[in-house]
């Protein structure tokens, strides 16, 4: 069996397999650790293990490998990227920089190592409010590149954003119109969301929250019945979690399976085994960038960990 053979490999190499919530439950059931990209990036710098295979996305994997160089980082497929990342190109994001010289920019996690590198702190979303409350009252932010995460945290924070213009597009297709229809025909649901999803949609929201948040509502809220307004792989770990209670998916537009992240589900297991036993595909970054992006993702670290932290007076490339 492959999930036998999976962890002979594992044993063998040294190597501890991280599994993002969003992948497919016979690759969680392979995997020590299943979480949110914050855990994730966590268990990754702290793990003893020579090697991680990371089977999520690549920014996730980049994020390992900017704390962690001397291990190895391993995915099961480079090709695991995010719109997120797509819609954030270096050389745009640094002109918009450049353009709010005094302004602290909050980069989320699903972005590119070379945009972790012209970025003051990094932020996950289950994490994102306290990186907000560190930022001095008297500095502008921009948030990117994530406009309906950055549009959710203006709002909570009081503070005026100025806002880089990407968006996730598994959670923009959730359907506002659908879901206030939705939740009509079951008035006892709670409904959940991810804060990628539209402004549109997270009003009707009960809970918004990062995919751990909200496995932890359903855990928590003794009701029977969610909706759930983020990528379906987590609806596994609910149902398991919660055999008692009716979990729905919140419906998308027009009838496609388009709540599913593509890139995620790019992971399979015959990919994990051949990436552990080959030592490839394995994430490389170049010394001078890890250690530029580093800085943005220690400040996320430390503030995570409430530890102080220092800002620049200005950006400088
Ligand atoms: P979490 O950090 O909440 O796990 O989200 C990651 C992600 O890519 C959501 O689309
Ligand atoms: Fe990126 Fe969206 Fe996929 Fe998350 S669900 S990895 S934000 S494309």
């Amino acid at each position: 069996m492959i999930e036998n053979r999976i962890d002979q490999l594992k044993k063998e190499t040294d190597t501890l397999l991280l599994a993002h919530f969003y992948e497919e439950s016979d690759i969680q059931g392979v995997a020590d650790h299943i979480g949110d990209s914050l855990k994730l990036a966590q268990w990754g710098q702290k793990s003893k293990a020579s090697r991680i295979l990371m089977a999520g996305v690549v920014f996730m994997a980049e994020s390992i490998k900017i704390l962690s160089p001397e291990k190895t980082v391993l995915v099961p497929d480079l090709n695991a990227g995010c719109s997120l990342v797509d819609h954030s190109p270096y050389d745009k994001y640094l002109e918009w920089r450049k353009a709010h010289p005094t302004g602290i920019c909050i980069t989320y996690i699903n972005s590119s190592a070379a945009v972790k590198s012209i970025s003051d702190v990094i932020c996950t979303s289950s994490n994102a409010e306290k990186i907000v409350n560190a930022i001095p009252k008297d500095r502008p932010i921009l948030f990117g590149p994530d406009k309906n995460l950055g549009r959710y945290l203006s709002k909570k924070s009081g503070r005026d954003f100025i806002l880089w213009p990407g968006a996730c597009e598994v959670h923009v297709l959730f359907s506002a119109k659908k879901l206030f229809t939705l939740k009509k025909e079951h008035p006892d649901a709670v409904v959940i969301a991810h804060p990628e999803c539209m402004e549109e949609v997270l009003q009707y929201a009960d809970v918004i929250g990062s995919t751990s948040r909200l496995l932890q509502e359903v855990e928590k809220n003794p009701a029977k019945k969610f909706i759930v307004a983020t990528e379906d792989g987590i609806l596994h770990n609910m149902r398991e979690m919660r055999p008692d209670a009716t979990i729905l998916q919140a419906p998308a537009e027009g009838s496609c399976a388009c709540n599913q992240c593509p890139y995620m589900k790019l992971n399979n297991l015959e990919k994990i085994e051949k990436a552990i036993s080959n030592k490839t595909p394995e994430i490389t970054l170049d010394e001078s960038l890890r250690l530029k992006a580093l800085v943005s993702l220690q400040r996320m670290m430390d503030i995570t960990d409430g530890r102080a932290v220092s800002w620049p007076d200005k950006f400088e490339a």
